[in-house]
């Protein structure tokens, strides 16, 4: 029995070199591939389906012959396709063995991602640690602990979102609950950045997203300062957007910091390093799409944390001080990558991802 499919496939392989060898069209060539390798009619599986025919002991040997014939075929068909192309036609891509194999796509991390990263590299320089906190947050710690009471109007301007079941838990509306869990656990001195998710009930738009990610920052020690703050952030900023930047501080409200200040930057697109920011002697360009002829881009909340928070958390006010600071990643991202709309982030289109790195 074997013997008789040796004959039989040598007598294939014959006509298929036969065959093979005076082809001269890609349409031609794929009808041969057809006849010889389809899975359903093709001969090569014709004799695979009579494999079962054969003996146990006699499988094998046949099963070999039947791959020879199947990798004679194969190889043949590879380098005639390679001298006349495949039947996609004329632009199908001419290939040389010897070349140098194209790139292989890498991955990269998420603008989010990145730039998080980035921020935690600066503050693990200056000897910050990374303390990452629940998604599900205690309502006391998003609020009251914060000196945002029941009622207090802040709480409506965070709109939350609270868990069915859970009266006392919300989704944290921002990171800085985070500072009250460590406060509540550790003892100055404290120097923490916590990067993360918030959650507010805002409708998705251009500048809004329900989930956004956002890096808190909190010092605690003797003898804190605002000078410190203001020099802490003038080194982030600086060293995120470029040496020249200058800041501004705006007077601001939180209830968790007193004084609060609203931090500004020099528009980086108007406002050239050294001459930053509105009022410098050239003034900011009026057309500027970044700043919208300002010169200048609101970035964080800061200030000094409010004494009643460090109460709050078994801290005596009369011994320590501290700051803390709230920046959002997606403004950040918006800002220095020039990202019209908060929602391509979320996207995860390559063509727009790529472009970053
Ligand atoms: N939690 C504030 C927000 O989400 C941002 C913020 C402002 C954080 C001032 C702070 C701060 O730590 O001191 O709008």
């Amino acid at each position: 029995m074997i013997d008789e499919l040796k004959k039989e496939i040598e007598e294939v392989r014959q006509s298929f070199l036969n065959e093979i060898a005076q082809i001269q069209s890609p349409d031609k060539l794929a009808a041969l591939k057809e006849r010889y390798l389809s899975r359903k009619k093709g001969a090569v599986s014709q004799f695979l389906l009579r494999l079962r025919e054969f003996p146990p002991r006699e499988k094998p040997a046949a099963g070999q012959l039947i791959n020879q014939l199947k990798a004679t075929i194969e190889t043949e068909l590879a380098g005639r396709e390679a001298s006349i192309g495949t039947a996609s036609g004329p632009e199908a891509p001419w290939s040389d063995p010897s070349l140098p194999a194209s790139d292989l796509p890498v991955g990269r991390f998420h603008l989010i991602a990145d730039i998080q990263r980035q921020i935690e590299d600066l503050f693990l320089n200056l000897g910050y640690e990374i303390a990452v906190g629940p998604e599900v947050e205690l309502e006391d710690y998003n609020f009251t602990k914060l000196n945002i009471p029941e009622f207090h109007p802040a709480r409506d301007e965070q709109d939350t979102f609270f868990l069915d079941g859970f009266d006392d838990m919300v989704l944290r509306t921002h990171t800085s609950p985070m500072q009250v869990r460590y406060m509540l656990a550790h003892r100055p001195p404290l120097k923490i950045i916590s990067p993360g998710k918030a959650f507010r009930k805002d409708d998705p738009d251009a500048t809004h997203s329900p989930c956004f990610h956002q890096v808190e920052g909190l010092l605690v020690d003797r003898g804190i300062n605002f000078s410190h703050l203001k020099g802490t952030l003038e080194l982030f900023l600086r060293s995120f957007f470029g040496s020249g930047l200058n800041l501004r501080f705006r007077p601001g409200y939180f209830p968790f910091t007193e004084p609060s200040a609203e931090v500004d930057i020099s528009c980086f697109m108007c406002s050239p390093a050294g001459t930053s920011g509105a009022g410098a002697a050239s003034g900011p360009n009026p057309d500027c799409r970044v700043c919208k002829g300002s010169g200048w881009l609101e970035i964080l909340g800061s200030g000094m944390v409010h004494p009643q928070v460090l109460l709050n958390c078994g801290i005596d006010p009369e011994t320590y001080s501290g700051f803390a600071f709230g920046v959002g990643i997606e403004r950040l991202a918006m800002i220095k990558f020039g990202v019209p709309d908060l929602r391509l982030l979320y996207e995860n289109d390559l063509r727009l991802l790529g472009q970053f790195g």
